[in-house]
């Protein structure tokens, strides 16, 4: 595949039940998941395409001539007032580093930002493994918020990061910073 091409034609969509199998293939393929990571992302999948509002999981799909590169899975968390996760976000091996997880993020980004979200959450591991993501969300200009040690094992630590949403627009004079909950949606950055 020409992915020079490819992904200057990336496309960024929600995710059709017709591309799950390109999904799991993708999860299958990703080194960093266990197994039962990968069917923990399926049952995620699973629940947005049986109820892609209700179940509180959004799935949006890169494309790039004509194949799933990559997707990224996030949704509002519970019992908070705009603070959203990111659950999962992988791209397939051969795409990786070509700015198809950056548009996935960024699109994921927007859209909770349509939604009054002000704050993204993301949380992995702090195995050598994932030296790459988490250089990925800090290039991404997300924060380590905290760690919890021994988390998913022993030497294996809960590695949380964050991103505050901000809008683009000043706050009037005397005003605290914008934010964009609860704001009209035309004020708010995209
Ligand atoms: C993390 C991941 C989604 C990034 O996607 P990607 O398409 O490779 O990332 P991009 O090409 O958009 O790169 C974005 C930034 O990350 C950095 N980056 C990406 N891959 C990198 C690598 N292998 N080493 C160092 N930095 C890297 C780049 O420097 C780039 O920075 P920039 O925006 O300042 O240029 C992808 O590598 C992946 O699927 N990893 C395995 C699955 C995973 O760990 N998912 C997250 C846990 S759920």
């Amino acid at each position: 595949m020409l992915w020079e091409a490819v992904t200057m034609a990336l496309n960024i969509r929600p995710m059709t039940s017709a591309d799950k199998t390109a999904i799991m293939h993708i999860l299958r393929a990703t080194p960093e998941f266990k197994p039962a990571e990968v069917v923990v992302a399926e049952e995620l999948l699973d629940w947005h395409l049986q109820d892609p509002v209700g179940s509180g999981y959004h799935v949006l799909v890169a494309e790039a001539g004509g194949s799933v590169s990559g997707y990224v899975c996030y949704g509002p968390t519970p019992l908070t007032e705009g603070t959203w996760d990111v659950y999962w976000i992988a791209v397939s091996r051969e795409g990786r580093g070509r700015g198809v997880g950056s548009a996935l993020s960024g699109a994921a980004e927007g859209k909770i930002r349509e939604a009054s979200g002000r704050l993204v959450i993301v949380e992995t591991s702090s195995k050598p493994e994932y030296e790459n993501t988490r250089r990925f969300y800090v290039s991404k200009g997300y924060e380590e918020a905290g760690r919890i040690g021994d988390f998913y094992a022993p030497g294996d630590d809960l590695v949380i990061f964050k991103k505050q949403l901000s809008c683009s627009i000043a706050p009037a004079a005397g005003e605290a910073g914008c934010c964009c909950l609860n704001e009209p949606q035309s004020t708010c950055a995209q």
